[in-house]
């Protein structure tokens, strides 16, 4: 029985798929995004979200770019993990009858993202370097700080917004 495989045979083909991946990340949260803008109630939690998701669909652009110019296409490998935190998303929202147990959740969910994106984009970027792709590494950089300003966005208002959530009943 053939089963598929991707072929990772060198760094330049791991550094495909892995931008190929990404793009799929980045394509599933501008889903996501929308659905997390609909459900948050706090207004400055809305505006993060709303704000970031124009962001997202930046990031995207850059990596059909990035994916254009070092593969030929821009075709996105589908990323389960961010299917899965999709899936634990809408799992706690539904659970949490609270406002602001609801943003609290939406919060931590929304982090979890940003490390998971910072932490790929991280290894990515440190193979663009090594493969010697300077526009990648600069158009990854900036995306990389996208997604570092949302995370630090978002510890913010979950100081604000995680006490409120504590007097839930
Ligand atoms: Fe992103
Ligand atoms: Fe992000």
């Amino acid at each position: 029985m053939k089963v598929f495989s991707a072929n990772l045979e060198n760094l330049r083909s791991l550094y495909i798929n892995q931008l190929q991946m990404l793009l799929s990340t980045e394509e599933q949260i501008t889903h996501a995004l929308a659905e997390m803008i609909d459900k948050a109630l706090d207004t400055q939690l809305k505006q993060a979200f709303q704000s970031h998701l124009q962001e997202t669909r930046i990031h995207v652009q850059r990596l059909e770019q990035i994916l254009n110019q070092a593969a030929g296409e821009a075709k996105p490998i589908k990323c389960k993990v961010m299917a899965a935190l999709v899936t634990e998303t809408e799992d706690m929202v539904k659970d949490a009858p609270d406002d602001a147990v609801r943003d609290a959740a939406l919060i931590s969910a929304g982090q979890r993202v940003e490390h998971y994106e910072i932490a790929v984009y991280g290894a990515v970027r440190r193979w663009a370097q090594l493969l010697g792709e300077t526009a990648h590494v600069e158009l990854l950089n900036q995306t990389i700080k996208e997604e570092g300003h949302a995370d630090h966005l978002l510890t913010e208002i979950s100081e604000r917004v995680n006490p409120f959530a504590q007097k839930a009943a």
